[in-house]
């Protein structure tokens, strides 16, 4: 399985911050931000990284992880995101790394506690379909949420108003290649976006979404409370645990 990481966009949620550089080069406790989804994904077993950035700085990404060296990598693989398309367009641009394999895709601002080994693994023996994760949270209408009936996922709402659950979709997401093509068919959502919500929502209407809960602690890093809260639970406890 191949691993995708989205690091683009304006990252406007933290302005000032970002006005100069991009949010996956901010710090969170002693790390760049980017250094934990791609240190999530080496501890899941991917070896072959494709990094799409965009917005500020993007020549950064370079200088800072060059061929990923530091992560026991061989090399990294970079694509750039023009303008503000949204999560599922920055997604278009792993079609030709992904060669056809599965992938793993980790939103560059989503940090957890413990790893993904198991569901990267079950995720290879499954013939085709999508899975998602889910962690219980506080502010379900901040997130994309899940609807359950028993085990099995039947709708995902972006930010809703009156969430189904307390159950938030987290920004690891495991497709496979038919995610291409669903990708292609999406229309901009209200915020001007193509919405990795209607990717996974396609999914669930195809009948070849599962989903797990994660164990750990998870959280996204995109505004300022989360961005502090962030640095916290890394400082407090570290991220990215094998055990
Ligand atoms: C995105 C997704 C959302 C998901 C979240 C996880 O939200 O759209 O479904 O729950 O990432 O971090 P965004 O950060 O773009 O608002």
């Amino acid at each position: 399985m191949k691993g995708v990481i989205l690091a683009g966009g304006l990252g406007s949620r933290l302005h000032p911050l970002t006005r100069i550089t991009n949010k996956h080069l901010l710090p969170v406790w002693d790390k760049p931000m980017i250094y934990y989804p791609i240190q999530c994904l080496v501890n899941a077993g991917i070896r072959d990284i494709l990094v799409v950035t965009g917005g500020n700085s993007a020549g950064d990404f370079l200088k800072l992880l060059g061929n990923g060296e530091e992560f026991g990598l061989q090399r990294v693989n970079y694509a750039y995101q023009k303008g503000e398309g949204g999560i599922a367009d920055a997604l278009k641009l792993a079609e030709h790394f992904a060669e056809g394999e599965k992938i793993c895709v980790v939103l560059g601002d989503n940090i957890i506690e413990r790893n993904i080994a198991k569901a990267v693994r079950d995720f290879e023996h499954v013939e085709r379909g999508a899975k998602i994760i889910l962690k219980e949270v506080h502010d379900p209408e901040r997130f994309g949420v899940a609807e359950l009936d028993g085990k099995r996922v039947v709708g995902i709402e972006e930010k809703p108003t009156n969430p189904k659950s307390n159950l938030a979709v987290i920004g690891i997401y495991l497709y496979d290649s038919n995610v291409f093509e669903i990708a292609k068919t999406l229309k901009p959502s209200r915020r001007g976006e193509l919405e990795i919500t209607d990717v996974n929502n396609a999914y669930i209407a195809q009948g070849t979404m599962s989903c797990e809960v994660l164990d750990g602690w998870w959280t996204d890093a995109g505004t300022f409370e989360s961005l502090y809260r962030a640095s916290q639970l890394v400082h407090d406890g570290g991220a990215n645990r094998m055990d």
